[in-house]
């Protein structure tokens, strides 16, 4: 398992030249595409659905690591699939049959991550852990890019980590939101591998390249 993950979010990429930026941030070495699926509904913002994705899907080979901040999941992991998707996450609060949609995911070929917001407990994880291969620790409140970290998220990230270790499941450990030089380094410390930034990357005033170089020599 490759040791750190850099998955870049497009939610503030320029997307009157989305593939310009994501060439950029390929060829400046990013490890996946982080594409945020937000209805208007769970989070109080809307933004992209699986047309984007398969727009990425043509632009790149890099994996597409999907993250739905939507209500019923269930019926759209299939077409996030079909248009590309590497990895579908869904959160934990609003999915009644979580372990059904997470099958799903698997079974239509894309590996399944489950999210989980700041209010919500890392207990709650327990009984998903062994049926997804990633636990995203929301470190914003999700809905918006360009926010703070949350500090106080560093030890639920190390408390996901002890709870898949004492399961046995060498699962993935993504952390999303407020990721810089000074916080990747905080969440890597905690146990996260997997780190999504998109500020830090898109919005970076010295470029894709220099915003990218800076969160992976923090990871070393
Ligand atoms: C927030 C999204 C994040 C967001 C991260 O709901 O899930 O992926 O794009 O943005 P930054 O890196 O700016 O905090
Ligand atoms: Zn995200």
């Amino acid at each position: 398992m490759t040791k750190y993950i850099l998955s870049a979010s497009i939610l503030s990429a320029d997307f009157s030249d989305l593939g310009n930026a994501i060439s950029q941030c390929e060829s400046a070495g990013t490890d996946w595409v982080h594409v945020d699926v937000m209805d208007g509904h769970f989070v109080p913002n809307i933004s992209m659905g699986p047309f984007v994705v398969e727009t990425c899907r043509r632009i790149t080979k890099l994996p597409i690591d999907v993250h739905l901040m939507i209500e019923n999941s269930e019926r759209y992991v299939e077409s996030f699939i079909k248009a590309g998707a590497s990895n579908v996450t869904i959160h934990i609060e609003n999915n009644t049959n979580i372990m059904r949609t997470l099958q799903q995911i698997r079974v239509l070929g894309a590996h399944p991550g489950v999210a989980i917001n700041p209010g919500t407990s890392a207990a709650l994880l327990e009984s998903v852990i062994p049926f997804v291969d990633m636990v995203l620790v929301m470190t914003v409140n999700p809905g918006f890019s360009g926010q703070i970290f949350m500090p106080k998220m560093l030890s639920k990230i190390t408390s996901v980590n002890n709870l898949a270790k004492s399961l046995n499941n060498s699962i993935r450990i993504e952390v999303d939101g407020g990721m810089t030089a000074e916080t990747i380094k905080q969440c890597a410390a905690a146990g996260a591998d997997t780190f999504v930034a998109a500020t830090y990357i898109f919005k970076n005033s010295k470029g894709i390249q220099a915003g990218v170089n800076e969160l992976r020599s923090a990871l070393k």
